[in-house]
């Protein structure tokens, strides 16, 4: 028995609720971006939109959208790490892109080589200095150059269809 599938196919530049949805169908991973605020004291927020650029010279991006209060932050800082969470870190996703106002209370992390926070149990992280901003629509795109990088063995939580998930070992 074949499972009946809908396509809903849209002519003409989409609304955003339908870009929304038509992302969402793009499994990414889940990123938190932090940094130093202006007076020294750790800042993150969550992310989905992080990805590769370049190897030679070592780049990454992540977008920022301009309604995001934390925007002034972000500006300023001379860098950022870039830390990928693991699968069992659904409660750090939640913890930095949630209202409360220390998104540090509580989180097991180390200073990195310029002194930027580096979180615990992560399966990979990105060291990187501030390359370049560039305007993105309603968003701002962060271009990382990576000064240091870590990983680990263990598996990434996955962002896919508006839930939390994550993959299956391959053989
Ligand atoms: C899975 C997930 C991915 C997100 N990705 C982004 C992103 O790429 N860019 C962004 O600006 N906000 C993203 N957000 C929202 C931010 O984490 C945050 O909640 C929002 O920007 C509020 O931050 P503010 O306190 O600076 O206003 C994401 C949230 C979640 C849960």
């Amino acid at each position: 028995m074949s499972l009946m599938q809908t396509t809903h196919t849209l002519t003409g530049a989409p609304a955003p609720a339908d870009m929304r949805a038509a992302l969402a169908n793009f499994a990414t991973g889940v990123a938190v971006i932090s940094t130093l605020d202006p007076q020294g004291k750790p800042f993150g927020m969550t992310v989905n939109s992080f990805n590769s650029v370049s190897l030679d010279p070592p780049l990454v991006l992540w977008s920022i959208g301009l309604r995001a209060h934390s925007l002034a932050i972000w500006r300023a800082a001379g860098g950022f790490v870039v830390n990928i969470l693991a699968a069992d870190q659904e409660n750090l996703c939640r913890q930095f892109s949630s209202r409360v106002d220390d998104r540090f209370a509580g989180v097991d992390w180390t200073a990195g080589r310029d002194g930027l926070p580096l979180l615990a149990g992560t399966v990979a992280a990105f060291e990187c200095r501030t390359w370049a901003r560039y305007p993105g629509g309603d968003h701002e795109i962060i271009v990382g150059e990576v000064l240091a990088c870590h990983r680990n063995d263990q598996l990434p939580l996955v962002y896919c269809q508006g839930r939390l998930g994550t993959v299956q070992k391959p053989d």
